[in-house]
């Protein structure tokens, strides 16, 4: 009987692996490009992330499983609550609002297929919160509709990833939310992997664990304790690692972490890769060679198996950098601390893994941080400790330092006239809709690693707020994510932080 049972698992684990190891597995890097951007190059070979989603959905044919914050595909220039309010159908329409309307079409489409569909989402925001969703899910037994609060498990946070998944086969992993603003007006990145059935069960998994915790009493399954390892105390959900092994839970998701360490959640020594033959037909770097792959998930209680958190495999990426080599790293948001926790925690995990590569690999490190209408207090001064680190490296005659680090502000044009176009009935000069105009991208990539997530560089995103990431060594990934970087990091649309202090006042006086 055991016999059977091994030999059953063996099969298996081989089947696992012919598919694994099948190149039907493609890959292409994926951007949203914001209108009027004439400065900015082009990286030949990335698609459109308005045509990948609704591709996701219009090939659909039996599942279709979709994580995401919040929900505004369809544009509202009529409604005064919003911020899309008073712009004219003509405007609309140039802002390409219609793209946002195809994604939302072909999943009203899809199902009418009686494809069976699964939205998880955070609780949505004002004015329309979870109406799309509901809309969507309204007389329909084949489309499941969930709202998870994940300040009810870890005190704060939200459902911040941004995951599509078709079929159990085709993939999206990136910043771009499902917001038609997203397609057209802000600027993303993520990856799309078509016909890798083997990624997209692993990240299934991660989509059931979110599931699951939706239909759970919170209550019954969390407690508040303190948290060794930030130094604060907080509430957590009952099976966390940084509860003390005698006081946890066993967890009731489907699939749970089996860290073996006791305290805090340690970097694992061998965190799960996988190795993967994807065709990369949107670069002419392409390999059929298996690469390796890894995932990564945020928060640490929802991961499973051997998989790293999130904030770990960031902190590997920048560590793969090789001696001399160059890490870039692009995100929305920087900050050396959390956001929105009661305590608030001090947090320097990734500006220490960037001072440590500057100092003993000489590597440079770049990065670019979004500056526009909503930009969170704090980040310049936390760009600013970390540029310290320049001045570090020369600072005495012990040391042998030659890394560097240079920050950049980006500042898409018209960052700074967003809003309605009406309020009060009067004109407010706003020349594009509210929460547009932003460098939204969240990855890393250094000379051999390339990682795409969907968090803020801001703790709350790796301890309390959902998130996923795809890593890989693809070195046809690797070098035309480099691409996309350096078009962003060349163009006019990049300050130097330096540059910027002369210009403060005005910068100020605009938010
Ligand atoms: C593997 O690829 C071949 C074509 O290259 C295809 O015919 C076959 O169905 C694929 N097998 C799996 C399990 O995806
Ligand atoms: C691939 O190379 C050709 C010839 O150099 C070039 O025209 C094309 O734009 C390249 N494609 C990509 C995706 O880089
Ligand atoms: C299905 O996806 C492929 C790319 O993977 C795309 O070329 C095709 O247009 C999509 N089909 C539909 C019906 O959207
Ligand atoms: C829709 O799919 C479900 C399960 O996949 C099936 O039970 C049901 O009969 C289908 N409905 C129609 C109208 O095809
Ligand atoms: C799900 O959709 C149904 C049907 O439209 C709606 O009544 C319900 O409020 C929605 N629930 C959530 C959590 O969005
Ligand atoms: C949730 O769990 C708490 C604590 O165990 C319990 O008091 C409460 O009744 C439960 N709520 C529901 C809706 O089951
Ligand atoms: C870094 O640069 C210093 C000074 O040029 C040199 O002494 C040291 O060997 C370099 N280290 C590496 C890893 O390149
Ligand atoms: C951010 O800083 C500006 C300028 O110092 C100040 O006016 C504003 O109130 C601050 N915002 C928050 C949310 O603290
Ligand atoms: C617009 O009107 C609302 C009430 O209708 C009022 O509360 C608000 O202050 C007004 N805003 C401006 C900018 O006049
Ligand atoms: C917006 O910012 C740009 C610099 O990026 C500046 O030149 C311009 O004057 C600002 N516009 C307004 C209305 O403040």
């Amino acid at each position: 009987m055991r016999f059977t049972v091994i030999i059953l698992l063996l099969t298996l684990f081989s089947l696992n692996k012919l598919c694994e190891s099948n190149s039907s597995c493609k890959a292409w890097l994926v951007q949203s490009i914001p209108t009027d951007m004439p400065h900015l190059s082009q990286v030949p070979g990335v698609l459109s992330t308005g045509d990948v989603l609704r591709w996701l959905a219009a090939n659909s044919t039996r599942r279709l499983d979709v994580i995401a914050q919040y929900w505004q595909l369809l544009a509202s220039p009529d409604d005064p609550r919003t911020g899309d309010y008073g712009y004219t159908r003509e405007q609309m329409q140039e802002f390409g609002a219609h793209q946002g309307a195809a994604v939302y079409q072909a999943l009203d489409d899809a199902a009418d297929r009686n494809v069976s569909i699964r939205l998880l989402s955070h609780s949505g925001i004002y004015p329309t919160f979870n109406l799309e969703p509901s809309k969507l899910a309204s007389g329909r037994p084949n489309v499941k509709n969930v709202t998870l609060l994940l300040k009810d498990w870890w005190g704060s946070g939200i459902v911040h990833a941004k995951v599509w998944i078709s079929d159990n086969r085709d993939v999206y992993i990136g910043s771009a939310n499902n917001d038609w603003k997203s397609l057209t007006q802000v600027k993303e990145v993520g990856i799309y992997l078509a016909g890798c059935h083997g990624i997209a069960k692993k990240v299934e998994v991660y989509f059931n664990n979110l599931w699951k915790l939706a239909s759970l009493n919170s209550s019954a399954y969390t407690k508040t304790v303190m948290d060794q390892q930030w130094q604060v105390e907080r509430k957590v959900p009952c099976w966390s690692h940084f509860i003390k092994p005698k006081e946890r839970c066993k967890s009731p998701l489907p699939r749970y972490v089996k860290t073996r360490h006791v305290s805090g959640y340690p970097i694992l020594s061998d965190p799960y890769m996988f190795e993967a033959s994807t065709q990369t037909p949107g670069s002419n770097y392409s390999t059929k060679l298996p690469q390796v792959n890894y995932l990564s998930f945020a928060p640490p209680e929802l991961s499973f198996g051997s998989y790293q958190s999130d904030e770990q495999a960031w902190i590997d990426t920048i560590k793969s950098v090789g001696a001399r080599e160059t890490v870039r790293i692009n995100t929305m948001d920087w900050l050396g601390q959390s956001q929105y926790t009661d305590q608030t925690i001090y947090w320097s995990s990734l500006s220490s893994a960037i001072s440590e590569v500057v100092f003993s690999k000489n590597a440079t490190v770049k990065i670019l941080v979004a500056y526009w209408a909503h930009f969170i207090n704090g980040t310049d001064e936390y760009l600013k400790y970390l540029h310290y680190t320049n001045t570090l490296c020369f600072s005495s005659k012990y040391n042998k330092c030659a890394g560097k680090v240079e920050i950049k502000y980006y500042m898409v044009p018209g960052f700074n006239k967003t809003g309605s176009a009406l309020q009060n009935g009067t004109s407010t000069g706003n020349v594009y809709p509210d929460f547009t105009r932003v460098n939204h991208g969240k990855y890393v990539v250094s000379n051999v690693r390339a990682h795409i997530g969907t968090s803020n560089l801001v703790w709350d995103y790796f301890y309390t707020t959902a998130g996923v990431s795809f890593g890989t060594y693809n070195t046809a990934i690797v070098s035309q994510l480099r691409e996309i970087f350096d078009a962003d990091w060349n163009s006019p649309y990049a300050v130097p932080i330096q540059e910027l202090e002369s210009e403060s006042i005005f910068l100020l006086s605009n938010r």
